[in-house]
């Protein structure tokens, strides 16, 4: 699989969980999971689908460094987003913010 076809892969997947995410807050008039619905759109979608443009602009479909980057970032986001719901979920359990602080860090130091 080239490296850019993986981030669009997962940008879709995260438009689809991060908008149907927005349209479940708004039927349900209940807006706790705002800041996961907004970092699975902005950490997964926007930036998965940005690192996708860039790795077909410059023609790179394979290479450790290019792997590396984008397995992390996807990872972060993961970990960031999905550990911020269960965070704000289970009403503020701070179980769940080492997830988010490592998620966070993970996908920080990928940018
Ligand atoms: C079907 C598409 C979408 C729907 C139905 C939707 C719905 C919502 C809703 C209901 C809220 C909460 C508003 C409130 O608290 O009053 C919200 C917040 C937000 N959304 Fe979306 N959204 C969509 C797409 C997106 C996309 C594509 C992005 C970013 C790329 C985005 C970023 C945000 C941000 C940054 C917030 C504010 C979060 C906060 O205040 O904690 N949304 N959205």
């Amino acid at each position: 699989m080239r490296i850019s076809d993986f981030c669009f892969i997962i940008a879709a997947t995260c438009a689809l969980l991060g908008m149907g995410l927005g349209i479940f807050m708004g039927i349900a008039q209940d807006f706790t999971l705002s800041p996961s619905h907004a970092h699975v759109n902005l950490l997964g979608w926007v930036t998965m689908a940005l690192y996708g443009l860039y790795h077909r602009g410059i023609g790179r479909v394979s290479g450790l460094a290019g792997w590396l980057q984008v397995g992390s970032g996807a990872l972060g986001a993961a970990l960031m987003a999905g550990g911020l719901g269960l965070y704000l979920s289970a009403g503020h359990d701070e179980r769940f913010v080492p997830l988010v602080i490592v998620g966070c860090f993970w996908r920080c130091l990928r940018c």
